[in-house]
């Protein structure tokens, strides 16, 4: 079975679930990755001008045997400027476009300017180089700013998402909602990696005991209830992959009490892996 894909506000489809070329796969040779997951029906890869594994997942991407046209590829662009970023891209990568190009983080166009940076992204979309555009770990303040000059409003804000953040993400999810950006979430395992013997533990394992589904899918489950938009996760095994992609195509929803007790038991707790400026 295929993953469900959600409509983002320009019309084009995203499969809910991607699969991340970052953290595990950073800087590291991802062919191996990339085969395994497409191979697993994870047709939704997640890479980075910043994970600098372009040349591996271009090796991947070939020896998957997958057609371009089935995959949707997301880069994301932490240098200067976002035009030589992406040709440099799609050249290592032997891709004439992406499906999304997103801004990695504010701070990384301090110098060039959100607006430049920006309108740089809408003329390559125009030009057809990237399908989608949209950012990443971009706070209210700087959706609102790059508004004032925007054209194309981001159709994906990619954020990292899990109980212990909700309390601080909140408003953020809000905004993004009112203003049609879709939440890709990263991290949304958190509790069961970085962020390890915290206060949403029993909960969530209460809830897989009861429903019969891991603790894994309860929080991916809860991650994609909660901001109704994409998941990112990555794992280097194939049962796991398995097993993620569950809570996406089979797993019923989550009660709104679960949902609940999820959140009340995570605002006892703040955890944020990186892009602290998140907090301000
Ligand atoms: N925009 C940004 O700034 C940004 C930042 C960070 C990440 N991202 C993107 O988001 C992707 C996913 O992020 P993430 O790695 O933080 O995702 P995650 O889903 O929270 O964590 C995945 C990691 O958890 C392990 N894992 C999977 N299932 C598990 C389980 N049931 N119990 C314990 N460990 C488990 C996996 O290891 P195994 O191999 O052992 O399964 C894998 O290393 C990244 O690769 C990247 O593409 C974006």
């Amino acid at each position: 079975m295929s993953l469900p894909k959600l409509l983002l506000s320009n019309g084009r489809r995203i499969p809910v679930l991607g699969y991340g070329l970052g953290t595990a796969n950073y800087g590291r040779d991802s062919s191996d990755a990339v085969v395994l997951a497409l191979r697993q029906g994870y047709l939704h890869l997640d890479g980075a001008e910043a994970y600098a594994n372009d040349e591996s997942i271009r090796i991947g991407l070939e020896r998957s045997g997958v057609s371009r046209k089935d995959i949707f590829y997301t880069t994301k662009c932490s240098s200067k400027d976002p035009r030589a970023a992406l040709l440099k891209s799609l050249k290592t990568l032997n891709l004439e476009y992406v499906d999304l190009y997103l801004l990695h983080s504010p701070e990384y166009f301090e110098e060039i300017g959100l607006a430049k940076a920006w309108e740089m992204c809408e003329e390559m979309q125009t030009e057809g180089l990237c399908k989608s555009i949209g950012v990443s770990n971009f706070r209210v303040k700087d959706l609102k700013k790059l508004a004032e000059t925007a054209k194309v409003t981001p159709v994906i804000n990619q954020i990292e998402f899990h109980p212990y953040l909700y309390k601080e993400t909140k408003p953020l999810l809000d905004y993004c909602k009112e203003h049609a950006i879709t939440i890709a979430a990263w991290g949304p395992l958190t509790p069961l990696t970085n962020a390890k013997n915290g206060p949403v533990d029993v909960t969530v394992a209460e809830i897989a005991k009861s429903t019969g589904y891991t603790p894994g899918q309860v929080l991916l489950k809860w991650c994609q209830q909660v901001t109704g938009g994409v998941v990112l996760t990555t794992s280097s095994k194939a049962s796991r992959l398995q097993e993620q992609m569950v809570p996406f195509i089979s797993m019923p929803d989550l009660t709104d009490a679960q949902v609940e007790a999820i959140i009340e038991n995570g605002k006892s707790k703040h955890f944020r892996t990186y892009m602290p400026h998140m907090d301000e």
